[in-house]
């Protein structure tokens, strides 16, 4: 039997041979497999662009007078872009020194080195990290240590007597010092 006779004993009476449906078949399931693996590629690449911002907004810290004049005191904000499912990492603490009436400074607890917590100690007056000695004065200014910047710090309003926080978004090294 010839290669012609082959042929045409595989076609069937649609005209269609067996090596032409399976290549089709070939063909269609490869392209579907590219766009499953493409669609999810795609969204990552353009959720930048879909994503709104800025993720910021006033959160209360309490009344003023919980903060007293030329103390630090650890507060904690609930992060208002947390979903219900996480729990407490949606719980944001910070530094609050008040300086006087209604001057304060609103520090991210973070390290500005790599983002450990920093301490405040009231009788030296200074932040301390515990991770690689870095050491920041209490206006939040780097002291000492590997830190690159002072510490980072948070826009902050008195309305009321209470004390607000702009929070939302973690601060980054682009973050103006
Ligand atoms: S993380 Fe604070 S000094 Fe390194």
């Amino acid at each position: 039997m010839n290669t012609k006779e082959s042929e045409s004993q595989e076609t069937n009476n649609s005209g269609v041979s067996r090596r032409g449906f399976f290549l089709k078949v070939g063909v269609a399931l490869n392209a579907l497999a590219a766009s499953l693996i493409a669609v999810p590629l795609i969204g990552y690449v353009f959720s930048s662009f879909t994503r709104k911002g800025p993720y910021q907004s006033w959160i209360s810290l309490g009344p003023v007078v919980d903060f007293p004049e030329k103390h630090t005191r650890l507060a904690k904000y609930r992060n208002p872009f947390t979903r219900p499912w996480d729990g407490a990492t949606g719980d944001i603490p910070c530094w609050v020194r008040r300086v006087a009436g209604e001057e304060f400074q609103v520090f991210a607890i973070n390290c500005t080195h790599l983002g450990c917590p920093v301490r405040w100690f009231q009788d030296s007056r200074l932040f301390m990290c515990p991770c690689h000695g870095g050491v920041y004065y209490e206006d939040g200014s780097h002291a000492a240590g590997p830190p690159p910047r002072g510490l980072y710090q948070y826009e902050y309003k008195v309305e009321n007597g209470v004390l607000w926080v702009r929070g939302g978004q973690l601060p980054t090294l682009s973050e103006p010092v």
